[in-house]
């Protein structure tokens, strides 16, 4: 069952994403892990959202017109002969579920803070699903070149706001104007920033051991040096060491400081990520642990993108290989639809860039094609009967209801909200005591975007109404006579969502408390 010659391949990969709120650096970050890599030789390739000439995943109108990333993609580089992914999030504030199944797909995540403004309303919100799967953070402090929190400040309040602890792996020596450089606690050296004055940016360093201080006062004034030294020994004596087992329980997150826009500090982070980052191991199936390094390919399906290509509707099932191995022209067993199918075109994807691949490997993320037939949670096999059922669905917050301009597209529209619930943009739900549609979604941009793709994807025209129902639970009951009782009490706020699965309908969380409390029998669940 073992597979030796893959488990040295699977010990390189780290699968990881970005945890941060709108414009704390993500995608300068990225593009200076690009450069890192040496996968683009010059800043600026990856533009950053506001100037607009080049967005990651700009091929989708809707994202054209505002200038942001709504989708995920994926990023593949290698650093110091690792294969690393990056799974990018969305980078507006109105993100998607999407979000929250890329946390499914890596084995640890970034998170990356503004110096200037400590943690923010998104970030904490991620980084609590991310503890809750228990993943492992590692954090890079930014924007140091800028006026900033007190640092410990800043550690105290991701302590406090985001209930983890923190091990500082650098320290910085001044910020903003006086930014000089960092300590680096694990080999104990500075490292010393100069700013090139031709470019403006800070790319030529100097090492110096700590206890050189000889050449430390060539550098920095008497005052820094006794600042540095003072900050130390507070650090050493207010933080526990860095714990390997702590960090990859997502008890500990080490920190690291630096300016992305200047390209200081993140070797560190790609270094620690090598260093002590999660390789895959396994995924639990509903039968039995699935291990990497398992002979047989296994795999599950995180994220549908609709393709560029709108004459032939297709689309790219993104999936999260888990075990075994993918080679071109292998056989696969899509588990669900109980179908096995020949794949020759699977891809990965390089700054932005799709390749057809012979070969992929645990932590990979190998895109296939869909016509529609493949669902996100779906899983791959090479004919076992296994399903990763890790891809939660979760209770929308905001609610609307689609109505046609044009009501000969009926079918079309279910058919394109059919593919679009499949994909995750949106949750549609048929209430029972009418021909309606309502819409529900996380963020209310993806609103925005159904109607804009069903409109170059589907030429179909649709509007909005608004509507009074303000929260939804999936119910159950392990009492099927209760459950039917409850139904028939309950019928006109009832609906069914696109997997027929039962949904309960409120216009407040006081009514909806009040229903819980009185049906004790019935379960409302908020994530299915
Ligand atoms: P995001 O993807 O997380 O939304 O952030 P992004 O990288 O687009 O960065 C947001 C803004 O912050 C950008 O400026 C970027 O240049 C700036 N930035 C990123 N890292 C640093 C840093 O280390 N120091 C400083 N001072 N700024 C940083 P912008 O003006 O919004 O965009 P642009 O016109 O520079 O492209």
């Amino acid at each position: 069952m073992l597979n030796k010659n893959n488990l040295l391949k699977i010990k390189k990969r780290r699968t990881f994403a970005i945890i941060s709120h709108p414009d704390s650096g993500k995608t300068t970050v990225t593009e200076k892990f690009l450069l890192l890599s040496k996968i683009i030789h010059q800043a600026g390739t990856i533009k950053s959202k506001k100037s607009k000439k080049y967005a990651k995943s700009d091929w989708m109108e809707i994202e054209k017109k505002r200038g942001i990333s709504v989708t995920t993609s994926v990023i593949q580089f290698s650093y110091l002969k690792h294969y690393l992914n990056l799974l990018d999030t969305p980078g507006h504030e109105d993100f998607s579920e999407d979000t929250y199944r890329v946390l499914t797909a890596v084995d640890s995540c970034l998170m990356i803070i503004d110096a200037s403004k400590s943690v923010e309303k998104r970030t904490k919100k991620l980084i609590k699903v991310a503890r809750l799967k228990k993943i492992p953070i590692i954090t890079f402090i930014n924007k140091l070149d800028r006026n900033t929190h007190e640092f410990i400040k800043i550690l105290d309040d991701i302590e406090n706001k985001l209930k983890i602890f923190c091990i500082p792996m650098t320290w910085p020596i001044g910020s903003g104007k006086n930014f000089k450089g960092i300590f680096n606690f694990y080999n104990h050296k500075v490292f010393l920033y100069f700013k090139d004055f031709k470019t403006g940016n800070f790319n030529s360093i100097k090492e110096i051991s700590i206890i050189d201080s000889v050449n430390l006062k060539k550098y920095l004034s008497k005052t820094e040096i006794f600042i540095l030294l003072e900050d130390l020994d507070l650090i050493k004596s207010y933080y526990h060491k860095f714990n390997k087992k702590r960090f990859l329980r997502g008890l500990d997150t080490p920190i690291f400081f630096g300016s992305a826009l200047n390209n200081f500090g993140l070797s560190n982070v790609l270094d620690g990520l090598i260093k002590w980052g999660p390789y895959p191991k396994y995924r639990i199936s509903n039968f039995r642990k699935i291990y990497s390094v398992e002979k047989k390919f296994s795999g599950f399906v995180f994220k549908i993108q609709a393709n560029m290509n709108l004459r032939h509707h297709d689309r790219v099932a993104f999936i999260r290989i888990v075990s075994g191995k993918y080679i071109k022209g292998m056989k696969i067993f899509h588990v669900r639809t109980k179908k096995f199918r020949i794949i020759n075109d699977a891809m990965n994807f390089i700054a932005g860039e799709r390749f057809i691949i012979n070969k992929g490997y645990p932590g990979d993320i190998i895109g296939i094609y869909s016509r529609g037939n493949i669902k996100i949670g779906d899983t791959f096999t090479e004919g076992e009967n296994i399903e990763f059922s890790e891809i939660p669905k979760f209770a929308p917050d905001f609610f609307k209801c689609i109505c046609l301009k044009n009501s000969f597209k009926q079918k079309t529209l279910l058919r394109g909200l059919k593919q679009l619930s499949e994909e995750g943009v949106v949750h549609v739900f048929k209430p029972m005591i009418d021909n309606s549609l309502i819409l529900g979604v996380i963020g209310n941009l993806q609103f925005d975007v159904v109607l804009e793709r069903l409109k170059i994807e589907y030429n179909v025209l649709a509007s909005y109404k608004n509507t009074n129902i303000s929260h939804i639970r999936w119910i159950d009951s392990d009492n099927i006579k209760l459950l039917e009782k409850f139904k028939n009490e309950n019928y006109s706020s009832l609906a069914y969502d696109y997997d027929n699965s039962i949904v309960y309908f409120s216009t407040s969380l006081f009514k909806l408390n009040i229903i819980i409390s009185k049906y004790k029998y019935i379960k409302f669940l908020k994530v299915k």
